[in-house]
């Protein structure tokens, strides 16, 4: 039983990730880490297997506690939801003014902000932090997106920063903003991941229908393709994943996957969010849908033979590059609207819950550690620094050339799959996003006609200012009006 407070940070939870992030902290310099678990075997499991790691180990929360110097630092690494609650509830019992409760879960930045209000008069913080990079990540260095008090993150900063990610130099740490800041930002870099994989999973299903080259000789194109400006750990692991093959049967491993994807609900958020905040993310709403509709067995088989192309589409051998390197194209321009997207809807939160989030320095610790890790975020932190006021990310010079040289291949691809019969959700709600923006006139003037003839919810016109309504029944004339008249 520990019997000094020697500790200068606890880890509560010790699943995996808990683990992992354990022995991350205590394989760095300074750190002396208390580690405790509701089922006491995990604690010694991991303690007699990691006997370099010199943890502190308790078995119950009072010699935890105690073996923590002040100011007590702990992070929960528990699975989000009421688990979280009775933990932080067992430390505060225990915790004084000035000591510092993380959870490093994923859990919902509402209940971040709820959390943070209960604890933080009674003078202990409470910070919700977003820990991205999986397992491996957790071991050897995570993004981290910590939010609660500034005077919090002056004893949590350098802790964290000696555990995350490095890129070019710089720990892929920063302090996000306050309350549940560091949860929305973590929320929507998984809906982000969303929109990518299922782009990634969009491009190799065009290739394999389109060219029938196989799992293997697609990963040697995604191999490629992470040698340019698409080089993303996404890209790199899908290569992996679809070289792989599945011992049983010999068949290509993705070939013998259940075609049904799980989701454990951040995606969901980001866009219920989004929704909420009145941000089109459009490519991650599709790709959370895409996951709903792929796990809708019993519709799935009902709509097998409704009408539709033969499924028999090939490209003619000569055209197989050019096709392949279109798909590419449309994948970068596709993926660069998933994070202009992504990025509004932190720029929305920010404004929304007064938070002071820096655009560019969450691209910059997005860089290394986390799963949307992407050459391209270091253009997405020159084009915020170079106009921190960038209305749109597709706007900044880099990104408008970027899908300037792209766009006519992402056209070619959404027809392609159009005709073909191919899904493409997140390519196409992508490029319809695009034109969107781009459109001179959009037929948003018809919808407030619409409205304004059924509901009498009035509209604006082009030639004047006011806010009118048109007698549509009667002699159709129009009337100056206000919007609270109705
Ligand atoms: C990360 C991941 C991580 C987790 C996702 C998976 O950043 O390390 O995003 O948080 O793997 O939550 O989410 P789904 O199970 O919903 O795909």
């Amino acid at each position: 039983m520990p019997a000094t407070a020697s500790a200068n940070i606890g880890v509560v939870g010790l699943a995996v990730m808990g683990s992992n992030l354990a022995r991350n902290l205590a394989s760095r310099e300074g750190n002396t880490v208390a580690v405790f678990n509701r089922s006491p075997e995990r604690t010694r499991t991991l303690v007699s297997e990691h006997p370099e790691a010199g943890f502190v180990a308790s078995e119950s929360y009072d010699d935890f506690v105690a073996s923590l110097a002040k100011p007590r630092t702990a992070i929960i690494m528990v699975q989000a939801g009421k688990g979280t609650d009775a933990v932080i509830s067992e430390l505060a019992s225990r915790f004084e003014p000035g000591d510092i409760i993380v959870d490093g879960g994923n859990a919902n930045f509402h209940d971040t902000i709820r959390r943070e209000a209960e604890i933080s008069p009674t003078g202990i913080h409470f910070v919700g932090t977003g820990i991205s990079g999986g397992e491996e990540g957790a071991l050897n260095g995570p993004s981290i997106m910590p939010g609660g008090s500034a005077e919090s993150y002056e004893t949590l900063g350098p802790i964290l920063a000696s555990i995350a990610a490095v890129a070019e130099g710089e720990p892929c740490v920063t302090h996000v903003g306050t309350d549940g800041a560091g949860h929305f930002v973590k929320m929507v870099h998984n809906g982000i991941e969303y929109a990518d994989m299922q782009l990634i999973a969009e491009a190799y299903d065009l290739i394999r229908q389109g060219t029938g080259k196989s799992p293997a000789e697609i990963a040697d194109i995604f191999a490629e393709w992470n040698t340019g400006e698409l080089e993303s750990y996404l890209i790199e692991i899908t290569a992996e994943v679809l070289r792989q093959m599945d011992a049983s049967t010999g068949q290509p491993l993705v070939d013998v996957i259940l075609d049904e994807a799980g989701a454990k609900g951040t995606g969901a958020w980001t866009v219920q969010n989004a929704l909420d905040l009145g941000v089109p993310t459009s490519g991650i709403a599709e790709a959370v849908f895409a996951r709903s509709l792929s796990s809708k067995r019993a519709q799935r088989e009902a709509s097998a033979d409704l009408p539709g192309p033969s499924g028999e589409w090939t490209v003619a051998d000569a055209d197989v590059d050019a096709f392949v390197e279109d798909v590419r194209r449309a994948l970068y321009a596709s993926k660069i609207i998933a994070y202009s997207q992504g990025f509004d809807e932190i720029i929305a939160g920010a404004e929304q819950f007064g938070w002071d989030v820096k655009k560019g320095d969450i691209a910059k610790i997005w860089r290394a550690g986390c799963i949307i890790r992407a050459r391209f975020l270091n253009r997405i932190a020159e084009a915020y620094a170079d106009d921190p006021a960038l209305v749109a990310l597709v706007v900044a010079p880099y990104f408008r050339d970027a899908v300037a040289g792209a766009q006519e291949s992402w056209r070619r691809v959404v027809a392609i799959s159009a005709q073909a019969g191919i899904p493409t959700p997140a390519f196409s709600s992508s490029l319809a996003y695009y034109d969107g923006l781009r459109a001179p006139r959009l037929p948003a003037a018809l919808v407030q006609g619409q409205r304004d003839f059924f509901g009498a919810h009035t509209y604006k016109r082009v030639d004047k200012p006011g806010v009118f309504h048109t007698l549509w029944s009667g002699d159709r004339s129009e009337i100056e009006t206000t919007p609270s008249s109705h």
